[in-house]
């Protein structure tokens, strides 16, 4: 318990995703003032441009929270307002408007490549991009991506399963091949959403590369039987298919290169095939056999996660996520929230970390969700120490963005925009209707005109 007046405090939530909604609920109903800085027009980041647009019952359950959040009336949201070194307003910026702290939940936005030769060839895509698009965020959705018909999947975690879905059920390519560098026991999607495209898989496939990779796993003491039975019980409920897309998985193989056509397009992977040793703190890794091979694809998709983005300005631990305090003033069980800089051994002041920003690629709704209540908390800890610096810092904040040259989205113009959206759909008869870019989405709130078509 404590008695701070919190009212006495102002704080910026950078990244309306999960985290930062439910950091910013946290803070504001202790009673700061609360300013949710968020670089889409929408709130909601991947809940709602990253889970499966089909998942209407889940992310209408979670707008709804959103919603309710947003209403709370010393939270004050400002959206299509990017933050970071060379965005509208920089992390030092901000501070400097009189802000006692900044909670970065900006997720991970950064763009994971292997670095691989060939990574630039046409049809070489990242999951994420392709989730954007199909989840209709500006730009992605305003880009084109050539997806042929036979399909590399790099990884085997639950992004590549909704590109999976994606390719099979909606694209309906001929092939979709997953492949991944460690065995059957070490994917890690769930048996939910293999049962999307669980009636596609080529099970004579499946059970050769359980034959083939048998020996690596037991030679670490994986369970095969049991890893086996999780890949098919998927099928047990499965989705009934509505393509002949033919699925199948490669496993114990790395990609090294990305072999091209004389158009420049993508035409094989040109793998590694690998075998697994035992860690010594448990579970597996792959090492590299020395043999090659090519696995023809016309389009791969590296699904294997993402990093977060450094044009925020923080310092990178050295796995590449934003340092974090290793010995935190206001942990929250066990877990450091606190920016800091490794080069100057010092926290980076008053600017914590939240979800998939804190950690990339790391988690559901659900613990980013806890992630941001928690780092809320680390945050009015560090207030009960400090001395309020500014009572008018979302004053400040506002009279800096009337000189931005685009317009900044309120809670009002976002119940404009859904009533217009919604509106849209029962016209169509559709369930959902998204506009595909930030004009028309502007102009619907009436912020702005569409542009006129050049
Ligand atoms: C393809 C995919 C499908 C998923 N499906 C599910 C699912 O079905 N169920 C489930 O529970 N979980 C799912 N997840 C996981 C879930 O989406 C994440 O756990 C969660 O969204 C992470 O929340 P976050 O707030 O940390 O980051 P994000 O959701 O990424 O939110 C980040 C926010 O920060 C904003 N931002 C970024 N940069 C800036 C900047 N510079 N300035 C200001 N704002 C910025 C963005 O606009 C965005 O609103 C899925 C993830 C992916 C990638
Ligand atoms: N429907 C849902 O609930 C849903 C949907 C999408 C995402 N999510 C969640 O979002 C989070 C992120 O999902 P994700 O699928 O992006 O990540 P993930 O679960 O970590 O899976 C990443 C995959 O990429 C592989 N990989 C990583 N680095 C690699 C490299 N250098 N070379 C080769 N392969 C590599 C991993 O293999 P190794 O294991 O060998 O590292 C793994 O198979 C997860 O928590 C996930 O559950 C949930």
């Amino acid at each position: 318990m404590t008695d701070t007046n919190y009212e006495q405090f102002s704080v910026a939530v950078v990244g309306g995703g999960p985290a930062g909604l439910f950091a910013a609920r946290e803070l504001a109903q202790a009673g700061a003032q609360v300013a949710l800085l968020n670089r889409d027009i929408k709130a909601g980041g991947l809940a709602e441009y990253g889970i499966y647009p089909n998942k209407l019952k889940m992310k209408d359950g979670l707008r709804k929270q959103f919603r309710q959040t947003l209403d709370i009336p010393n939270l004050h949201y400002f959206g299509n307002l990017s933050i970071g070194l060379d965005h509208e307003i920089s992390l030092p910026e901000l501070q400097s408007l009189g802000f006692d702290a900044v909670v970065v939940t900006v997720g991970a936005q950064g763009t994971k490549w292997l670095g691989l030769p060939g990574e630039d060839l046409k049809g070489v895509y990242h999951a994420k991009d392709l989730v954007y698009h199909y989840n209709n965020l500006p730009p992605y959705s305003e880009r084109k991506f050539d997806i042929g018909k036979r399909v590399i999947l790099v990884g085997v975690g639950n992004v590549m399963l909704d590109i999976a879905h994606w390719t099979i059920r909606d694209l309906k390519v001929n092939e979709v091949i997953a492949i991944a560098r460690r065995g059957p026991a070490d994917v890690k999607f769930s048996k939910k959403e293999m049962a999307i495209v669980a009636r596609n898989l080529d099970l004579t496939d499946l059970e050769a590369e359980f034959a083939r990779t048998d020996a690596a796993m037991r030679g670490v003491g994986q369970d095969v039987d049991a890893a086996k039975a999780f890949i098919f019980s998927a099928l047990n409920g499965a989705q009934e298919p509505v393509s002949q897309t033919k699925f199948s998985f490669e496993f114990l193989v790395s990609p090294k290169r990305l072999v091209g056509d004389a158009q420049g397009r993508v035409r094989a992977v040109e793998v590694e095939d690998t075998t697994l040793v035992a860690r010594p703190e448990g579970g597996s890794r792959d090492v590299g056999l020395g043999t090659t091979r090519e696995l023809e694809a016309d389009t791969v998709v590296f699904c294997i996660g993402d990093r977060v983005d450094e044009s925020l300005g923080l310092p990178l631990d050295k796995w590449g996520d934003f340092a974090k305090n290793p010995t935190p003033h206001f942990g929250v069980d066990g877990i450091s929230y606190e920016a800091f800089n490794p080069e100057l051994q010092q926290a980076v002041e008053g600017v914590f970390l939240a979800g998939w920003a804190r950690e990339a690629s790391s988690g559901l709704v659900g613990a980013a969700r806890k992630d941001g209540t928690n780092a809320a908390k680390a945050v009015l800890s560090y207030l009960d120490a400090a001395q309020p610096k500014n009572a008018e810092a979302i004053a400040a904040l506002n009279s800096k963005i009337a000189m931005i040259d685009k317009p900044i989205v309120r809670v009002a113009d976002l119940k404009k925009l859904e009533a217009v959206e919604v509106a849209h759909a029962a016209e169509l008869n559709v369930p959902e209707f998204k506009y595909a870019s930030n004009d028309e989405m502007l102009a619907a709130m009436g912020l702005t005109k569409v542009r006129e078509a050049s």
